[in-house]
């Protein structure tokens, strides 16, 4: 399906180069000592070594051997330094070829896996300019500083939160779901891991942040993403399993997806060009299930793309999301307000139209395909700046960086990010034929 040349991003030279720190630290420090330090004392040393008195008869037999000597022992100080200099080379060399080894294969395997599980997430900062934007035109109320979340709540039935003998911080009826640990702080609130007592498994709670909980809107906003994501039964969007509410604090229980966000995954462990089109292929089917509901993600991004314990991409953070065929937001929101990430903006988002429709999901989705396929986005820079680049800039063809991306899965790449929504793909089935045209080549 692709043209690779040696030297394409990963290639063997570069990893090798990069991956042979070792040797190289080695290297200076031989050139160093060998000539700061044996040099010297090897001349010293044989000058004890050899000298006669002048007036000897052995003096030129002396002189002669010292100088043989001498060379022999700086050649064979040479050879010792030099030895373990590129014994670390090679053994990087090797290191460099079994690892491009592997990954053409995972390239030309026919079924591949679509990801690599990656440890747990941790709490993490976004950039600011892949932060989702929540610009409103009322500013929220402004509510007295609350407690966190474990303040001193007695222990009671009937309370939905509630603090038990062991100190840790339960939410639910009855005390369903025991709250373990902070996963991620975003936009509107928390995740964390928690456990469901009744059904004896692992889960992930979002909470809305106390002072937004008390914003009519926010709330509203939160309790549509429950709403809308119990409607979108995939298996490539995050399942919802519960909404806990109680006394102005929600709470959304949802499946635990521990095998960490595609950000992640593209900073650590870059993916090859079938795992980047392998993974884009399933968010993409999950995306069209939505928008064949009538639903609009609006802040598609890596960050909002998360892996289960088996490795399987799915969507999450319904939080934006909007109802196109009523023209109403999922979770009512007021005109003038503009929504998504600025890296993942597309340019009608930018400018702030209002019948925002499925083609600016696309247009998020090309980005997030861009950024698998050249390692950073086509657009970077401060938030006004991107901004300014969606709207009026070319992005750099992502052959240029990544030479093992095929011409054909450029210009779908590139009709992806299209300045004008008529010249992207229609629908994501659209793309996913695009896509899978050129696998049937
Ligand atoms: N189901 C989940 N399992 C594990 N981590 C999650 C889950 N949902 C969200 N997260 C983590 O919390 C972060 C924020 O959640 P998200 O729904 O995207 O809300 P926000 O609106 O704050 O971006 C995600 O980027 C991810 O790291
Ligand atoms: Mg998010």
């Amino acid at each position: 399906m692709t043209a690779r040349s040696p030297f394409a991003r990963h290639g063997l030279l570069v990893r090798w180069l990069r991956g042979a720190w070792l040797g190289w630290v080695a290297l200076v420090l031989l050139l160093l000592v060998m000539t700061q330090v044996v040099k010297p004392r090897v001349g010293e040393f044989m000058d004890y070594w050899y000298s006669v008195p002048a007036d000897s008869a052995f003096v030129e037999q002396a002189a002669a051997l010292r100088q043989t000597r001498e060379q022999q022992a700086i050649q064979s100080a040479w050879i010792t330094g030099a030895a373990p200099v590129a014994l670390l080379f090679l053994m990087q060399l090797l290191v460099a070829v079994f690892a491009r080894g592997e990954e053409l294969d995972e390239e030309d395997g026919e079924e591949e896996a679509i990801v690599v599980i990656q440890p747990e997430p941790v709490v993490k900062k976004p950039n600011p300019a892949d932060r989702t934007v929540i610009r409103q035109s009322v500013q929220p109320t402004v509510s007295p500083p609350v407690a966190p979340v474990a303040s001193s709540v007695p222990a009671d039935d009937s309370l939905q939160l509630s603090l038990e003998g062991d100190g840790a911080l339960y939410i639910g009826q009855g005390g369903r779901y025991r709250i373990d640990r902070l996963l991620a702080s975003g936009g509107m609130g928390s995740v964390h891991k928690a456990y469901d007592k009744t059904l004896q498994r692992d889960v992930a709670i979002k909470e809305l942040d106390v002072s937004l909980a008390q914003d009519q809107e926010q709330s509203d906003r939160f309790r549509q993403e429950a709403l809308a994501l119990a409607g979108l039964a995939h298996p490539h969007i995050v399942p919802v399993y519960d909404l806990v509410e109680d006394n102005q604090r929600f709470w959304i229980v949802m499946e635990l997806l521990s095998g960490g966000d595609l950000e992640d995954r593209i900073e650590k462990n870059p993916p090859t060009v079938k795992v980047a089109t392998n993974i884009i292929r399933a968010v993409a089917e999950g995306l069209a299930f939505a928008h064949n509901k009538g639903i609009v993600h609006r802040d598609i991004k890596p960050m909002n793309i998360l892996f289960n314990v088996d490795g399987i991409p799915k969507l999450v953070d319904f939080g934006i999301a909007k109802l196109v065929q009523s023209q109403q937001s999922v979770v009512h929101t007021r005109e003038g307000l503009s929504l998504g990430s600025p890296t993942y903006m597309s340019p009608e988002q930018v400018k702030g139209k209002k019948d925002i429709d499925k083609r600016a999901d696309i247009y998020a989705l090309g980005v997030t395909f861009y950024k698998m396929l050249v390692g950073e986005a086509p657009f970077t820079g401060d938030a006004e700046e991107v901004m300014r680049q969606h709207m009026f800039e070319t992005p750099v063809s992502p052959r240029v960086s990544n030479h093992a991306v095929s011409l054909e899965l450029e210009a779908i790449v590139i009709k992806m990010l299209a300045k004008n929504p008529a010249d992207r793909h229609q629908s994501l089935e659209e793309f996913i034929s695009a896509l899978d045209a050129i696998k049937n080549t």
